[in-house]
C-alpha cells in the first residue's frame, strides 16, 4: 500500500529514487512523485497513473541532487490525481513528505491547522505532516539553538509524529537541512540500507537491493536521523537507539523478470522449486515409517507451542485466507485438531471467545497486512493476563521471515518461496499450502493420528507433487492459452470445488476476478443449487474441480445440473472416461493423486486460465488496477 524510498549520499538522486520506485509499484500504481533537494530549493515533481508519467516528466528536470524522497501511490484518501499524489508540502518552510499508511486523526488536524491559516491543497490525510513539522521548525528556530536536540529539523518531524495517530512510514527532506533524511515507522514498513557513504531507506528491501543488502528495519514507534556520516535511531521520546544492520539474503535477479513476459508467469513457473524447497526444508529424507528413530518432520518450532494443543484459530486475508481453509482441512482431518479460520480484518472486531491451549496462526505473503498483523497483535494482549493456558501462542506462516510479522513473532514457518512480485499470489499460495501439509503432519506424527504407513503414503505422494507441476505446465499451457479465445466476450464465470477442493474453486474465482476485471464466483459444488444456479446460461461457463476421492461423483453431479441450464463445462480432473469425459465441453487434465494432496496440482490450471484470460485482453497482468501488493491500511 504505497511505496516510499529516499536516499542521501554522493550520487544524483533522482535515477535512484525512480529506480526504487519501479521496484515497489507492486505497492500501488496509481500515481508518483519525488522530491530532490539542489541549490537550497525543494524540487518537487509529481504524475497522475504510472511511474512512466512521472519518468517523462523528470527527464529534462533532472538535477545532481544527492538529497531525495520519492513514492508510488494507492489511493486511500482523496482520488488518484496529481493534486493528492505525494510528495505532500510545506512550501514556506519548503519542508517534504512521503507517506505510506493511514493518519487517522488528520480531520481535527486539518481543521486546528486551517483555523492557523494553513492552506490545504489535497483531499489527502497526509497534507497535516508537512504543515505540523513547518510549525514546529518555526518554533525549535524561535528557541534559536535551545532545543534539546542539534537537529531543529529532526525534533520538528519527531514531535509531529507524536500528534499523528494511525499507521505511517514516513520520509521527510527540507531545503534548509540538504544533509539530513528523517524517517519513522509506525505500524507500516520502514527499512534503511546502508552503502559506502551513502543511505537508502524503502518500504521494502527491492527498492535498494542493487545498492546493498546491508538493511536495518525500523521497529514501531522508532526515527532515525540519515545523514551522509551515518545513520542514528531514536524512539519517538527522542531516546537513542543502538541498532545494527543485518545482511539480507536475496539476490537482485530474484525481482527480475528473467524473460518471462510478466512476473506473475514467472511466479507461476517457479512452482515446483517452492514446493522442492519446503519438501527438502521441513520433511526428513532419513525418516523411515516404524523405522526410525527420527521425526518425519522438522519445521524447529518449540514443543511449547504443539503441547495440548486443542484448538486452532487462523487469521489471514485474500488468498492467504485461502490457503488457511485447505490448512484447516488438513489440521481437522490429519491431526484431528478443531480449527477456525477467520478473515483477520473480522476477528480484529469480533473475536471469538477466549479457549485454552490454543495455537494462533496468522498467514500472510507479504508479511505486512495490517489486518493480520493486528489480529494476532490483539490475541496477544488479550491473553496476557489470562491464566497460563489461555496465553497466546503465535505462530505465523510467510515467505517474508524479515517482514513486520516476522519480527513481530517469535515462532515463524518460512515457506521459502522468497519475495513475490506480480500482485497476484501463485507461488506464495502454494507454499503456504506446504507449510500447512508439513504442519499438519507433523502434528498427526506426535499426536499418533495417522498410521505411520499412511504418513509415508501422503510424504512419498508430496515428493511427487514439483515433477508433476512440471508436467502440468509443460502440457497445459499452451493449451488454456488456445481454450481462452473462447471466452473472449465472457463477463461471468462459476467455479465449484468440494471438500478440499472449495478453497481452490475460490482462489480459481478471485485470481480470475482481480487480473482480469471478469466477474468470478467460487462456490461449494452443492451450494449452486440454493441460489447461484439462477445466473447460469450459456454466458456463463462454468469450472468444476473434480477430483478423484469422496467427493468426486457429488461434484460431477453438481456439473451436471450447471451443463443442463446450458453452461459451457470446463473439468479440471484427471478423468476423461466415462462420465466426466462425456459432459465437460473441455477439460483440463491433471495429475491422479491422493484427494488429500489434489489442491496443490488443482490450482496450476485455474492459476494459467486467469493468466491468460488477463493477458489475452491486453490488461496489466502484475499490477491489475485497485490493487497492491502489501495492505498496510486497514
Ligand atoms: C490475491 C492476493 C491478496 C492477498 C491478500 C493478503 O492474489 O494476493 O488477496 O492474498 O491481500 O495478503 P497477505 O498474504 O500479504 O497478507
Amino acid at each position: 500500500m504505497c511505496g516510499i524510498v529516499g536516499y542521501i549520499g554522493t550520487q544524483a538522486a533522482t535515477e535512484i529514487l525512480l529506480a526504487g520506485l519501479e521496484k515497489l509499484e507492486y505497492r500501488g500504481y496509481d500515481s508518483a512523485g519525488l522530491a530532490t533537494i539542489w541549490e537550497g530549493e525543494v524540487n518537487c515533481v509529481r504524475a497522475k497513473g504510472k511511474l512512466h508519467n512521472l519518468r517523462s516528466k523528470v527527464e529534462n528536470l533532472e538535477t545532481p541532487a544527492p538529497i531525495g524522497i520519492g513514492h508510488t501511490r494507492w489511493a486511500t484518501h482523496g482520488k488518484p490525481e496529481e493534486y493528492n499524489a505525494h510528495p505532500h508540502m510545506n512550501t514556506a518552510m519548503r519542508v517534504a513528505v512521503v507517506q505510506n499508511g493511514i493518519v487517522e486523526n488528520y480531520r481535527e488536524l486539518r481543521e486546528e491547522l486551517k483555523s492557523q491559516g494553513y492552506e490545504f491543497l489535497s483531499d489527502t490525510d497526509t497534507e497535516v505532516i508537512p504543515h505540523l513539522i513547518a510549525q514546529f521548525l518555526k518554533e525549535e528556530k524561535a528557541l534559536g539553538g535551545e532545543s534539546n536536540f542539534d537537529s531543529p529539523f529532526f525534533e520538528a518531524v519527531r514531535k509531529t509524529v507524536n500528534q499523528l495517530t494511525g499507521a505511517f512510514a514516513l520520509a521527510v527532506v527540507c531545503a534548509d537541512y540538504p544533509d539530513e533524511l528523517i524517517v519513522v515507522r509506525q505500524q507500516a514498513p520502514l527499512v534503511i540500507g546502508f552503502g559506502q557513504g551513502e543511505f537508502f531507506c524503502a518500504s521494502d528491501t527491492p527498492a535498494i537491493l542493487s545498492h546493498t543488502r546491508a538493511v536495518l528495519p525500523l521497529d514501531n514507534g522508532e526515527i532515525a536521523r540519515l545523514t551522509p556520516l551515518g545513520v542514528e535511531v531514536y524512539d519517538f521520546n527522542a531516546r537513542r537507539l543502538k541498532k545494527h544492520p543485518r545482511m539480507l539474503n536475496m539476490n537482485p535477479m530474484m525481482v527480475e523478470k528473467q524473460g518471462f513476459k510478466h512476473f506473475m508467469l514467472k511466479e507461476i513457473y517457479e512452482q515446483p522449486g517452492v514446493v522442492r524447497d519446503c519438501l527438502e526444508a521441513y520433511f526428513n529424507s532419513d525418516w523411515i515409517a516404524n523405522d526410525s528413530n527420527v521425526a518425519p518432520i522438522n519445521l524447529g518450532l518449540p514443543p511449547e507451542i504443539y503441547n495440548d494443543v486443542e484448538q486452532i484459530q487462523i487469521v489471514a486475508c485474500g488468498t492467504s485466507w485461502h490457503a488457511a481453509l485447505i490448512g484447516k482441512y488438513l489440521l481437522e482431518h490429519l491431526a484431528q485438531i478443531p480449527t477456525q479460520v477467520h478473515y483477520a480484518s473480522e476477528f480484529r472486531y469480533a473475536p471469538s471467545p477466549l479457549t485454552p491451549n490454543t495455537l494462533i496462526i496468522g498467514v500472510t505473503q507479504s508479511g505486512e497486512t495490517a489486518d493480520t498483523l493486528a489480529a494476532l497483535e490483539m490475541e496477544k494482549e488479550r491473553r496476557k493476563e489470562q491464566q497460563p493456558k489461555f496465553q497466546a501462542r503465535l505462530l505465523g506462516i510467510t515467505n517474508r521471515p524479515e517482514s513486520s510479522l516476522g519480527r513481530m513473532l517469535p515462532n515463524i514457518i518460512n515457506t521459502l518461496a522468497g519475495i513475490e512480485i506480480g500482485v497476484a499470489a501463485t507461488k506464495t499460495f502454494v507454499a503456504q499450502v506446504m507449510a500447512f501439509y508439513a504442519l499438519a503432519l507433523d502434528l498427526a506424527y506426535l499426536r499418533k493420528t495417522v498410521s505411520s504407513a499412511k504418513l509415508q503414503e501422503i510424504i512419498n505422494g508430496l515428493r511427487q507433487i514439483p515433477g508433476e507441476i512440471e508436467g502440468l505446465l509443460e502440457t497445459q499451457e499452451k493449451y488454456i492459452e488456445e481454450l481462452v479465445h473462447e471466452f473472449n466476450e465472457t463477463k461471468d464465470f462459476i467455479f465449484l470445488g468440494r471438500g478440499i477442493n472449495f478453497p481452490i474453486a475460490l482462489e480459481g474465482a478471485l485470481k480470475l476476478k482481480e487480473i482480469s476485471y471478469i466477474h468470478a464466483e467460487g462456490y461449494p459444488a452443492g451450494e449452486m443449487k440454493h441460489g447461484p444456479i439462477a445466473l447460469l446460461d450459456e454466458k456463463v461457463p462454468v469450472v468444476a474441480i473434480a477430483m478423484p476421492g469422496t467427493v468426486y461423483e457429488k461434484v460431477i453431479s453438481n456439473a451436471q445440473e450447471a451443463k443442463a441450464r446450458d453452461s459451457r463445462l470446463i473439468g479440471v480432473t484427471p478423468i476423461r472416461d466415462g462420465e466426466a469425459g462425456d459432459i465437460f465441453n473441455d477439460l483440463i487434465p491433471v495429475p491422479a493423486v491422493d484427494e488429500l494432496l489434489s489442491p496443490i496440482l488443482a490450482v496450476i490450471p485455474l492459476q494459467l486460465l486467469a493468466y491468460h484470460i488477463a493477458a489475452r485482453r491486453g490488461l496489466d497482468v502484475d499490477q491489475p488496477r485497485n490493487l497492491a501488493k502489501s495492505v498496510t491500511v486497514e
